[in-house]
C-alpha cells in the first residue's frame, strides 16, 4: 500500500521522503529500508503518540526534516495518476497551501471542504451533516514550514484526541493565507477499511497489464499476472494477480478481481473479488470466498464439503476453521 504513495512522490521528482512511523513502526522501517530501492532517501520520524496528522507534520518540521515547500501524502491513500501535475502547479503558482478534493458519496468519513466562488471557505473533519460532497484527499502541499508551525501552535486536539490536518489548513484560511484547491476527476481511494482496500485492488487490477512469468499447468483466462515462481495448477480468470511463489492448486479457482500475494497457497475452493495477503493458505473445499480480505500468514480451512459463499475480513496470522 505504502509503495504507491512513495512511487508517486518519486515519479514527481521528490527524492527526500520523511516517513512518519508510530505503532509497529519497525515493520515499516524494516520493509522500506533507506529508500535507495525506490530511488529516494528516507528519513524516519517517530511519532510516539497517535496525535494526528497535523502533529506528524509538526514533528517533521520541528526535527528539521522540512525546511522549504513540501508535500504530505498519507500512506493509506492511493491517488490514481500520482501527484506530479499537482506538484508542478503548486511550485508554479506558489499558494500557501494546495489541497485536493474528490466528490464522494460518503463525505462524512473524511475531511469535507466548502467551496464558494472558487475559494475554499471552510474545512470540517468527519462532519455528521456534511456541508458538501467534496472530500479532502490525503495529499497536501505547504509552501512555508514556519507558517505550518504557527498554525500548529494554535491548534487544539479534536474530539478524537488528534491534531487534525483539516484544522491546520483552516488556520491558513482564517488568517487570510492563500489556500488553493483542485477537484480531482480520476479515482482516489482511502484504503483504511477492508472495503476501501478491496475497491483499490479492483481499480488497480483494472489497470494491470497481463504477464505470465510463473508456471501455468492449469488454465489462465483474461488479464492475469502470474509472477515468477508462482504455479497455477487450477483455474485463474482475470483480472487477477498471482504473486511470487504463490500456488493455485488443481482443485482451486480464482475468479475475477482477486489478488493473491506472494507465497500464498489456494489449495481448494473458489475466490472472487478478494485480497489474500502473503503467505496465507486457503483450503475451503466447495466454498466460495467473496469480497474478502485475508491478512498475511492466515489459514482459512473448511473441514468438510460445504457449499455456499463466505465473506471474511481477517487480520494477519488469523485462523478460520469452517
Ligand atoms: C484523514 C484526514 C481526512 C482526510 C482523510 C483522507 O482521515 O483527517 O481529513 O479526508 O485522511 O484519507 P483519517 O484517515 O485520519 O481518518
Amino acid at each position: 500500500m505504502i509503495e504507491y504513495p512513495i512511487g508517486h512522490l518519486v515519479e514527481a521528482g521528490v527524492r527526500d521522503v520523511g516517513v512518519v512511523v508510530g505503532y509497529l513502526g519497525h515493520l515499516i522501517t524494516g520493509y522500506l529500508g533507506d529508500g535507495s530501492r525506490y530511488g529516494a532517501r528516507f528519513t524516519y520520524i517517530r511519532q510516539g503518540e497517535r496525535l494526528g496528522i497535523a502533529h506528524a507534520i509538526h514533528l517533521a518540521v520541528e526535527e528539521g526534516f522540512v525546511d522549504g515547500p513540501f508535500v504530505v501524502y498519507l500512506g493509506d491513500n492511493i491517488l490514481a495518476g500520482g501527484v506530479r501535475g499537482f506538484l508542478e502547479r503548486f511550485l508554479e503558482e506558489e499558494p500557501d497551501v494546495l489541497i485536493l478534493l474528490s466528490r464522494v458519496r460518503d463525505p462524512g468519513r473524511f475531511g469535507v471542504a466548502v467551496v464558494r466562488d472558487g475559494r475554499v471557505v471552510r474545512l470540517v473533519e468527519k462532519p455528521r451533516e456534511p456541508p458538501s460532497n467534496l472530500a479532502l484527499i490525503g495529499v497536501y502541499f505547504f509552501r512555508d514550514p514556519d507558517l505550518v508551525e504557527r498554525a500548529f501552535t494554535a491548534l487544539k486536539p479534536s474530539w478524537r484526541g488528534e491534531y487534525e490536518v483539516t484544522d491546520l489548513i483552516q488556520w491558513f484560511i482564517d488568517n487570510g493565507y492563500r489556500v488553493d484547491y483542485d477537484v480531482v476527476n480520476g479515482w482516489w481511494k482511502d484504503v483504511g477499511t477492508p472495503e476501501g482496500l478491496l475497491e483499490a485492488i479492483y481499480l488497480l487490477l483494472d489497470e494491470s497489464k497481463p504477464r505470465i512469468d510463473g508456471e501455468v499447468a492449469g488454465e489462465v483466462v483474461g488479464r492475469v499476472i502470474v509472477e515468477e515462481g508462482a504455479v497455477v495448477e487450477g483455474r485463474v480468470y482475470g483480472p487477477a494477480y498471482i504473486g511470487r511463489g504463490a500456488r493455485i492448486g488443481g482443485e482451486a479457482a480464482v475468479e475475477h478481481y482477486v489478488s493473491i500475494e506472494s507465497g500464498s497457497r489456494v489449495l481448494s475452493g473458489s475466490i472472487s473479488r478478494s485480497l489474500i495477503m502473503s503467505d496465507s493458505v486457503i483450503d475451503v473445499k466447495r466454498l466460495r470466498l467473496v469480497d474478502s480480505v485475508v491478512g498475511q500468514g492466515s489459514i482459512v480451512r473448511a473441514s468438510r464439503e460445504i457449499h455456499g459463499e463466505i465473506r471474511l475480513a481477517i487480520s494477519n496470522y488469523s485462523r478460520v476453521e469452517i
